[in-house]
């Protein structure tokens, strides 16, 4: 198992009040280790995504720690958040979440966090198959592109730690196959990737899968028994 590069504890999170009160995570523990394929698997409301954005310095925690590289993020400064944020996670999301009249280039080369040297979003693009869409914009490509073009922006930092929030949420089952195979070849190349999803055929293809279900987790289990993205079918 590689080094810990996230280790949160006791996480606690809800919303409302009173009889309304729900918990998105309820007393959570999860570590994230280098160069690990983790997927995250759960039920719609399950606080997936939640985990996901505590993990990635975007969403504030009620009780619990979350230390990465010796700093406990849940009491980070603003600042000293907002520059994880941007220097030391990729995040890839279901929707894209492009910007519709930037290019492909310059979604990839002017993102928050993004290394500006043209040559390096170049090959980041050639990479991920994009080498011929430089200058069109996200309506002008597939689904399954907008997401190698997301992929691609994530990758376009000095981090190693992928988010991927349902990266194949919104794509058809070749455009997602696609896409999960390119996860799987980062992974190859040591990215370490967390992968949240509700479909279960996926955790197929990780090393280790934790499971939630109402706010907490009720499984954490290596795979002993990876599968190649290419034979997952759901
Ligand atoms: N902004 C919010 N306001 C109120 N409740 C919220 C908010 N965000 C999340 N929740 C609640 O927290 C719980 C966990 O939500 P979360 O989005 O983390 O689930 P999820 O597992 O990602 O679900 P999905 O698979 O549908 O994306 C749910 O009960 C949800 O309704
Ligand atoms: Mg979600």
């Amino acid at each position: 198992m590689g080094k810990t590069i996230i280790k949160a504890t006791g996480l606690v999170k809800s919303y409302g009040e009173g009889e309304g009160k729900t918990y998105a995570l309820d007393g959570v523990d999860v570590e994230v280790h280098a160069n690990e394929f983790l997927v995250i698997l759960g039920e719609s409301g399950s606080g997936k995504s939640t985990l996901l954005n505590v993990l990635g310095g975007m969403d504030d925690v009620e009780e619990g720690e979350i230390l990465f590289e010796g700093k406990d993020l849940a009491k980070a400064k603003a600042r000293d958040l907002t520059k994880y944020r941007r220097d030391s996670v990729g995040f890839v999301y279901q929707f894209f979440n492009l910007l519709n009249d930037l290019t492909v280039l310059q979604n990839v080369m002017i993102a928050p966090g993004a290394r500006k040297h043209k040559d390096r979003a170049l090959q980041i693009l050639g990479r991920v198959g994009l080498g011929d869409k430089l200058d069109k914009f996200p309506a002008q490509l597939s689904g399954g592109q907008q997401q190698r073009v997301a992929i691609a922006r994530a990758l376009n930092k000095e981090c190693d730690l992928l988010l991927c929030d349902e990266p194949t949420g919104a794509l058809d089952a070749a455009s997602g196959k696609a896409v999960l195979q390119l996860l799987e070849e980062l992974h190859g190349e040591g990215k370490t990737i967390v992968l949240v999803t509700h479909t279960k055929e996926i955790a197929q293809m990780a090393t280790r899968v934790i499971a939630m279900k109402d706010a907490k987790i009720i499984r954490n289990e290596e795979n002993p028994s990876r599968r190649k993205a290419k034979d997952i079918d759901w």
